[in-house]
């Protein structure tokens, strides 16, 4: 009897579209590393690359103890004692996304203060899950002010209030955060901080000012791989959570079922293994070298760069008081192109720093990695030779001269 296994001259049973046939990465790749000086992602520790080199099981007993460590390591970097404290697989956004889908639903009145691109993500996201969202939005390129929050909570009841600490897009601070998350508290309002830029590059304390969820990305102010990102809740959160009858529209970022893979050792999904051990390894890293020690690196360095930025000749975007060290804003001179900027910078001395989301502006990062002084002097020296060498009249070897001095201060 003939044989009705297909032999490799048989005809397939299907036909398959050509297989593209592309460059291997390694090719694709610049020879030497370009250095990250944007607004993220940031350089990583080796150890942080090596650990996100690994694929282990998502399951068992070595996951279970890197689990258990990364929310310990966590819960000092968001200086909380609440147990509610999870990794969430995806970028900065999806960490915010877990917060507004588990802590709003229709009907529920959501304040969502706006200074920029990344606090207007937190109002759409409500909106799109059934939130009443109102708008509070800040002067132009300026911290909301605590009175200003107070004066629509006396007025109008909400049910969750959302704020950016550190507005990344356009580099405003929202230094009175600490006030309004005690005001949200003294109106009964769950206050949602989205920290994604900021969260160990300054103080945030979780616990002592009220705040009920803090989100934050992996590849910022922590210094470890985009992806992976960590949320933590109040009890209060997750007791409003339980009690919620409102469906949960998102499967994935459902609290209640991650927590059986984030706090029973169980399975949700298949967590990414790799970006949670470069994770783990970041957080360490932090705990070592402890939150004090850490936003002194971070002020000492920023304030630095931002002197240095001056000396050439520069103006910084945002006026002191509403200031980010996380991000520097630097204003360009009329006559150059930012995008032709940030491409002779990257091509000629191998430093990337970012663009605008409107301004004529370009942003470098200090967060995490970034704030060392020889990734500092490199981003600084790449700025002013580029932008002297397309013509702009400001004086490069001045703004280096000032950094290094200032390098040289201890700051408090
Ligand atoms: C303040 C802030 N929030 C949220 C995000 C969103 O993070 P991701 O791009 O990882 O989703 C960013 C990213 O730049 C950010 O800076």
């Amino acid at each position: 009897m003939a044989s009705s296994k297909p032999t490799s001259s048989s005809k397939p049973a299907y036909s398959y579209s050509t297989p593209p046939s592309v460059p291997p990465v390694d090719e694709i790749l610049p020879d030497e590393p370009l250095l990250l000086m944007g607004a993220g992602p940031v350089p990583v520790q080796s150890r942080v690359a090596a650990a996100n080199s690994l694929v282990i099981n998502h399951l068992g007993d070595t996951m279970s103890q890197v689990v258990s460590q990364v929310k310990q390591l966590a819960s000092y970097v968001f200086q909380t004692e609440s147990p509610y404290v999870f990794g969430v697989s995806g970028p900065g956004s999806a960490a915010m996304e877990m917060a507004i889908t588990n802590l709003v639903w229709p009907g529920r009145k959501v304040l969502s203060i706006k200074n920029g691109y990344f606090s207007s993500r937190f109002e759409e996201m409500a909106s799109r899950v059934g939130g009443e969202t109102t708008v509070l939005e800040a002067g132009e390129n300026h911290y909301i002010e605590a009175d200003a929050v107070e004066a629509i909570l006396k007025t109008q009841d909400f049910d969750v209030l959302t704020i950016v600490q550190g507005e990344t897009s356009n580099t405003v601070f929202n230094r009175q955060l600490p006030e309004i998350a005690a005001l949200a508290k003294k109106y009964g309002v769950l206050c949602i901080v989205d920290a994604v830029c900021t969260l160990s590059t300054m103080e945030l304390n979780m616990d002592e000012w009220g705040i009920d969820a803090v989100v934050t990305g992996g590849q910022k102010g922590l210094s470890s791989v985009p992806g992976v990102s960590l949320i933590a809740f109040s009890e209060l959160a997750w007791d409003t959570i339980q009690k919620r009858d409102a469906r949960m529209p998102h499967w994935c970022f459902d609290t209640r079922l991650a927590y059986e893979f984030w706090h029973n050792k169980g399975y949700h999904y298949t967590a990414p293994v790799s970006g949670l051990l470069a994770l783990h390894e970041a957080l360490r890293l932090i705990c070592i070298e402890t939150l004090p020690g850490r936003f002194e690196r971070h002020l000492h360095c920023s304030q630095a760069l931002q002197r240095g930025i001056e000396a050439m000749g520069l103006d910084l975007f945002v006026a002191q008081e509403s200031r980010l060290n996380s991000v520097i804003g630097i204003c360009l001179p009329q006559e150059i192109d930012g995008k032709e900027l940030l491409s002779l910078m990257s091509s000629r001395y191998l430093v990337e720093i970012s663009g605008s989301f409107g301004g004529h502006i370009v942003r470098i990062g200090q967060m995490g990695e970034q704030c060392r002084s020889h990734h500092l002097l490199r981003v600084l020296h790449a700025l002013g030779m580029s932008l002297q060498s397309m013509g702009a009249k400001i004086d490069a070897p001045a703004g280096m001269a000032e950094m290094e001095k200032q390098l040289l201060i201890t700051y408090p």
